[in-house]
């Protein structure tokens, strides 16, 4: 493995800040609470951190709206608070990566506030202007341009009227990015997860979208647009120099324009996070609900693991700021355990760097909320006001409880104290109300917690050549309700078997397998030995097997 191939052994914990542990008081997350968890998510198994934006933010997108990117928000602490939490990490073996979000700023950007001026100042080209807008659509909010009076042009802003687009064209734009991944690096952190990085480069002449798509309508004039390799070049030139992982955002990517950025002369990323895999019960935004299918789920984890092998590295997850709690989509509310479980098991053995999310590990699912002002997302509110409109309020509020990315951001629940531990004080987002029997201490508690599981997955996986680095294969892709896949390497091979059915289910196991000496290492029920062909609800296993016995 290359020096620059670190990542590959590794799990990840990503912490959206606001609403992972409040250190100082005010009901918000912070680098304290960040400081005194460490060792928390050290316990888990992880090796890594991802933060969400830790900068200073106007928080129209919570943070994804950046108004310094040298900094630290105050609600979060201070640079030296930061430095703080980067040694002990460090210290406790733990890499550091920040979210880099380079697409856009915050409109209380310096570069946008001196941009907005005048059309002949310094900034004035930092930003994407026009006299006459095109007509694509924004992804938070209506239009994707808002007129300035002081230029009297407009500007793009492919998310919120907060968040204008650089202009990546003008190398001084470029210029600023090195720099700031470099403040960072200097600072030491270990590398950067690329925000909605396939969107930074514009089609020349910006030409009009399809009229009547909603929300994405000019994807194939901004997402891999023509100078997209060459400006992502730059940015690898000043990350290989520090051996700095990157991992990109990839919306609406394909396997097969990721691999441009995974591989070959272009190789520009270590990994790129797709969300086809996402889209199992939804069509293009979860807001777009059908009926989970397995099948879908499957055969977009299958086309990644097969498509990538041998020639780039996946980055697997379930969960993020971005989506709602996995088990409440894909699992059953009703088996929480099992389920949570199971999902774990789906994911955490395949071929790539796996990332787990805050709360995730406990089982955190979904709140719902009574009405649609409680809801602080952005997102959430604009495809409440404009996507869902061809329904009764009633209903889109329901739609919104499925799928806001407030699921995600509620505070983390440490305890079944008040606030579920997570604050002194009425924190600033609501608290889902399970949090008195899903909480860490509760589940540090009990052996047999999803908590406990997660750590037991972690380190069977990083103990076994074959979980990291062996060959995948999948057995009965057709199946509705079986996910069955292997991974080999030498002659050991690991089965993975994962129900996604409350009823029981019988199985059988493919020939390669049949008749060999199975060792079950894992399971979700406890009591199991592994040799009953039927599985329970949402039962999951994880055989070992020596495959070879030939000479
Ligand atoms: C992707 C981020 O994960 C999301 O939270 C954000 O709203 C958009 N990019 C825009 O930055």
């Amino acid at each position: 493995m290359g020096k620059n191939e670190w990542f590959k052994e590794m799990s990840f914990y990503q912490i959206w800040p606001r609403s992972f542990a409040d250190g100082n008081g005010d009901g918000i997350g912070d680098l304290y609470g960040v400081y005194d968890k460490l060792e928390y998510i050290k316990a888990l198994g992880v090796d890594g951190i991802w933060f969400s934006p830790l900068y200073p933010s106007p928080n129209a997108d919570y943070g994804y709206d950046i108004s310094d990117y040298k900094n630290i928000h105050p609600d979060f602490g201070t640079l030296e608070q930061f430095d703080k939490v980067l040694q002990k990490a460090h210290q406790l073996g733990l890499k550091i990566i920040m979210d880099l979000v380079i697409n856009h700023t915050s409109d209380e950007h310096f570069w946008f506030q001196e941009s907005r001026k005048s059309r002949d100042n310094p900034y004035s080209n930092y930003y994407i202007w026009r006299d006459q807008p095109n007509n694509w659509e924004s992804l938070f909010e209506g239009k994707a341009w808002e007129y300035e009076p002081m230029r009297d042009q407009y500007y793009l802003h492919l998310f919120s009227k907060k968040q204008p687009d650089l202009n990546m064209d003008d190398p001084k734009v470029r210029e600023e990015v090195r720099s700031v991944m470099q403040f960072w690096l200097d600072r030491g952190v270990d590398g950067f997860r690329e925000d909605v990085i396939n969107f930074i480069s514009k089609r020349d002449g910006l030409p009009d979208g399809l009229p009547f798509v909603p929300l994405a309508n000019g994807i194939m004039h901004y997402k891999d647009g023509p100078h997209i390799h060459e400006y992502m070049a730059e940015f690898r030139k000043t990350a290989q120099q520090y051996h700095a992982v990157q991992i990109g955002e990839g919306p609406m990517t394909t396997v097969h324009s990721a691999l441009r950025y995974l591989t070959g002369k272009d190789k520009s990323l270590d990994m790129m996070i797709s969300f086809d895999h996402m889209l199992a019960d939804c069509f293009m935004t979860e807001y777009l609900q059908k009926p989970f299918q397995l099948k879908s789920y499957k055969s977009a984890l299958s086309r990644w693991q097969y498509r990538l092998a041998g020639k780039a590295w996946n980055a697997l997850y379930l969960e993020n700021h971005d989506h709602p709690r996995i088990i409440s989509r894909y699992g059953s509310e009703i088996f929480w355990k099992e389920s949570g479980k199971m999902l774990a098991v789906s994911y955490l053995f395949l071929q790539g760097t796996p990332f787990i999310y805050q709360g995730q590990e406990i089982g955190m699912t979904n709140i719902r909320l009574s009405s649609i002002e409680q809801y602080e997302d952005i997102a959430s509110r604009n495809n409440y006001d404009r996507l869902l409109t061809y329904e009764p309020a009633e209903k889109r509020l329901k739609r919104v409880q499925a799928s806001s990315r407030d699921s995600a951001r509620t505070p983390m629940q440490w305890s079944s104290a008040p606030y579920a531990g997570f604050s002194q004080v009425k924190p600033w987002f609501f608290v889902n109300p399970n949090y008195p029997y899903i909480n860490v201490e509760t589940e540090e508690q009990d052996p047999d917690s999803i908590l406990h599981f997660y750590r037991r997955c972690l380190h069977l996986r990083r103990h076994s050549k074959a979980l990291l680095f062996g060959t995948y294969h999948e057995f009965f892709p057709k199946h509705p309700h079986l996910y069955m896949y292997e991974r080999v390497y030498q002659d050991i091979g690991y089965l993975v078997l994962c129900s996604f059915t409350e009823k029981n289910l019988s199985v059988r196991l493919p020939e390669k397998y049949a008749g060999r000496k199975l060792q079950l290492v894992l399971c979700n029920y406890s009591g199991r030995d592994g040799t009953s062909s039927v599985l329970l609800p949402y039962e999951a296993r994880v055989y070992r097997a020596r495959l070879k016995t030939s000479t």
